[in-house]
C-alpha cells in the first residue's frame, strides 16, 4: 500500500478510472428549464441528479434577475431564511474544511475532484477549487457574477442539492404548489418525491457494492444499515430524523443532544455479602436509524466511576469504547462493536466498595470524539511535515485543532452509592413522522 492511500478515509483507487471532464464555468449554452423531461421515478431521477460529476449549470436564463440567477447560499437565504440559517449551523456547510483541503495538496486534481463529488459537487465549485489550487485544468476567465468566488468553500451548498441547469428541484410542495405557477421566483420549481426519500442521501452516505471495504464490510454502509432496521419498514426516513419538519439541521454524532437521543443507558448495582457490588450496565441504540455510531470515524467512551465524598474520582469501575476501529492506513480492523439499530450490549463489573460508603457516589459518563480516526491520521501525517509545503502543514494543523475541539462530554450522571444503585437514562424520542396523523 502506498503512503497516499492512507490520506483520505474514503480514498478511492481512482486515478486510472477518471476520465476528467475539464472544469468550466459555463459549459452548457442555453441553461433552459428541463422540467418536463426530468424523470419522476425516484431511482431514475436520482441517477440523473447525482450522476457524478455534476454537469455545469450553464448561463442563467436571461429573464432571471441577478438574485434569481445567483448560485451562492447567501442569495438563496435572502428568501429561504430558515433553511439558510439551519444549513449554516450544519456540518453540510463545512464539508470543505481544512480536514479535506490539506489533502488536495497531496492528491492530484482528478483525485481531488472525486472527493468533491461528495464534498462540493457542483462543476462550478471544482472550477473555483482549480483556480485556488493553481491546478492545470482551471478556467481561463474569472467567474461570472452569478457564481460567488467562495462557492467551493460553501461545501454542500444549497444549489448542490437543489439546482441543475438553473432549474430548482425540491420536495412535493407543502404549500400545494406544483412549481409551474406564474410569477414564482427563479422560474418556479420542479417537485420530486425523491427529496423525501432516504435514497436521496444514499448518493453520498452509502458506497456501492463494489466500493472499498474493511474486513469484508463496506466502509460506508449507512443506507443499508437503515434498510435493515425497523425504521425502514415503518417509513421513518433519514429526513424524518435528520430533517424534522424539513428543517435543514442534519445533526449527528457531532451534536450532544442528538447523541443523547440515540442511546438508552441502564445501570443496576446490588451489594453482595462479600463487600463487592454486582454491577451491570446496558447500552442500547434506541434512536439511531443505523449503527451507533454510523462510521469508523467517531469514538464513544462510556465509563462508570466511583467518586469519594470530596468529589475525587477514585476508581474506574467500567470503561467501554464503542467504535469501528481501524488502523490509520485502513489496512486492518482492530474491532467493530457498534450497536446496530435497536440492539444493546450489557457489561458487568464487580468493584470492591469502600468500607464506609457514606458520601460516595457512582458516576456514569459518556464522551464523544466525533473525528477520532482523523485525529489519529492527522497526527500520523504530521510526522512527515518536513516533506510538505508550508500551506499543507498550516491546513493540517488547522484540521487537527478543529477535530480536537469537536470532542465533548455527552452525559454525566451521578447517583449516591448505596446497597443498591439504579440509573436509567432516556431522552426524548426523535420525531416519528410515520406516526403523525
Ligand atoms: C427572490 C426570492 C428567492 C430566491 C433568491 C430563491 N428562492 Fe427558492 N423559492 C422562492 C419562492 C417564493 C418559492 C415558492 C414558494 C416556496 O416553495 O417556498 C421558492 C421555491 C423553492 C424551492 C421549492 C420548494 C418546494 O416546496 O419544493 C426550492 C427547492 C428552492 N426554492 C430553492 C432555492 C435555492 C437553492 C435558491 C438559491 C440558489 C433559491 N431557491 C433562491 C423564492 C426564492
Ligand atoms: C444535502 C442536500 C440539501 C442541501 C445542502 C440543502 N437542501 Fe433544501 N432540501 C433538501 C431535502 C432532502 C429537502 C426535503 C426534505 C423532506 O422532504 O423532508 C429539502 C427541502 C427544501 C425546501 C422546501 C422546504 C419546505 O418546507 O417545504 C426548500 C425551500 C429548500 N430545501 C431550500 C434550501 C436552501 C435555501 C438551502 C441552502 C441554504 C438548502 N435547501 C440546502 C436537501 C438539501
Ligand atoms: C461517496 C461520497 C464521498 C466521497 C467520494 C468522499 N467523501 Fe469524505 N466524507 C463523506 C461523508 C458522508 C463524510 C461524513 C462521514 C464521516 O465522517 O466519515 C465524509 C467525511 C470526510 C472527512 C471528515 C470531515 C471533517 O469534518 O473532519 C474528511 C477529511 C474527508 N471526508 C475527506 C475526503 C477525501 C480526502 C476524499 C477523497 C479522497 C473524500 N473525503 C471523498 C463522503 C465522501
Ligand atoms: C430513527 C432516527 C434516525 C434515522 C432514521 C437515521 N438517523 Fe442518522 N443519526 C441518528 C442519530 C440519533 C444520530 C446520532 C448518533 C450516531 O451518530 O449514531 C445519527 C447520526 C448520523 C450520522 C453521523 C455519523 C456517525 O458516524 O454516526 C450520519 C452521517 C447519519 N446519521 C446519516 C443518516 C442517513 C444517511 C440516514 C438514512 C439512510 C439516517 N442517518 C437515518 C438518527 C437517525
Ligand atoms: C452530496 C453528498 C451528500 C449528500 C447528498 C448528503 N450528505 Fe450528509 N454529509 C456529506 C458529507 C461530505 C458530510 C461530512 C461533513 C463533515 O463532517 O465535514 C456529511 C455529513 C452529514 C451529517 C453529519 C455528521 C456528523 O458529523 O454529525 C449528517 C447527519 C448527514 N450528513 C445526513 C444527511 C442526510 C439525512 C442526507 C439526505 C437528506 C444527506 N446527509 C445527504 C455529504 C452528503
Amino acid at each position: 500500500m502506498t503512503r497516499r492511500t492512507a490520506f483520505g478515509l474514503l480514498a478511492l483507487t481512482v486515478a486510472a478510472l477518471l476520465a476528467f471532464a475539464g472544469v468550466q464555468f459555463l459549459a452548457r449554452e442555453d441553461g433552459t428549464r428541463a422540467a418536463s423531461t426530468a424523470p419522476v421515478d425516484v431511482d431514475a431521477f436520482l441517477e440523473a441528479h447525482w450522476g457524478f460529476p455534476v454537469e455545469p449549470q450553464g448561463m442563467p436564463p436571461a429573464r432571471f434577475s441577478p438574485e434569481e440567477a445567483a448560485l451562492g447560499a447567501r442569495a438563496c437565504g435572502e428568501c429561504h431564511v430558515t433553511q439558510y440559517e439551519d444549513w449554516q449551523a450544519s456540518r453540510h456547510s463545512d464539508t470543505m474544511n481544512a480536514g479535506i483541503r490539506w489533502q488536495f495538496h497531496v492528491f492530484s486534481q482528478a483525485e481531488s475532484n472525486k472527493c468533491m463529488d461528495c464534498h462540493a459537487p457542483l462543476a462550478e465549485q471544482k472550477a473555483l477549487a482549480a483556480l485556488d489550487m493553481g491546478w492545470p485544468n482551471a478556467p481561463e476567465a474569472d467567474p461570472p457574477p452569478h457564481i460567488p468566488g467562495n462557492l467551493h468553500l460553501q461545501g454542500l451548498t444549497c444549489a448542490a442539492c437543489h439546482v441543475r441547469g438553473h432549474e430548482r428541484f425540491g420536495p412535493e410542495s407543502r404549500l400545494g404548489l406544483d412549481g409551474g405557477e406564474d410569477g414564482l421566483p427563479h422560474g418556479g420549481f420542479t417537485p420530486r418525491a425523491a427529496f423525501s426519500d432516504s435514497r436521496f442521501c444514499a448518493a453520498c452516505h452509502q458506497f456501492p457494492d463494489d466500493g472499498p471495504r474493511l474486513n469484508g464490510k463496506l466502509r460506508q454502509d449507512t443506507y443499508n444499515e437503515w434498510l435493515q432496521s425497523d425504521y425502514a419498514a415503518q417509513g421513518v426516513t433519514c429526513q424524518g430524523c435528520h430533517m424534522p419538519d424539513r428543517r435543514h439541521l442534519w445533526r449527528g454524532i457531532s451534536d450532544p443532544e442528538m447523541v443523547r437521543r440515540a442511546v438508552a443507558l441502564d445501570l443496576v448495582g446490588e451489594t453482595a455479602e462479600d463487600g463487592h457490588m454486582n454491577l451491570e450496565l446496558t447500552i442500547a441504540n434506541v434512536g439511531a436509524g443505523h449503527h451507533f455510531p454510523a462510521y469508523m470515524v467517531p469514538r464513544v467512551d462510556v465509563r462508570v466511576l466511583l467518586r469519594d465524598p470530596d468529589g475525587e474520582e477514585r476508581e474506574e469501575i467500567l470503561h467501554h469504547v464503542i467504535q469501528w476501529r481501524a488502523t490509520v492506513d485502513l489496512s486492518t480492523e482492530e474491532f467493530d462493536n457498534r450497536l446496530p439499530a435497536g440492539q444493546s450490549v450489557s457489561l458487568s463489573a464487580r468493584p470492591r466498595l469502600p468500607e464506609d460508603p457514606d458520601g460516595w457516589s457512582v458516576v456514569l459518563q459518556m464522551d464523544v470524539a466525533p473525528k477520532e480516526h482523523y485525529e489519529r491520521m492527522y497526527r500520523d501525517m504530521m510526522r512527515q511535515a518536513d516533506r510538505m509545503n508550508p500551506e499543507t502543514v498550516r491546513l493540517l494543523r488547522q484540521a487537527m485543532a478543529e477535530a480536537a475541539t469537536l470532542r465533548y462530554r455527552a452525559l454525566e450522571e451521578r447517583v449516591a452509592l448505596d446497597r443498591s444503585v439504579r440509573l436509567s437514562l432516556r431522552h426524548e424520542a426523535l420525531p416519528h413522522p410515520a406516526s403523525e396523523p
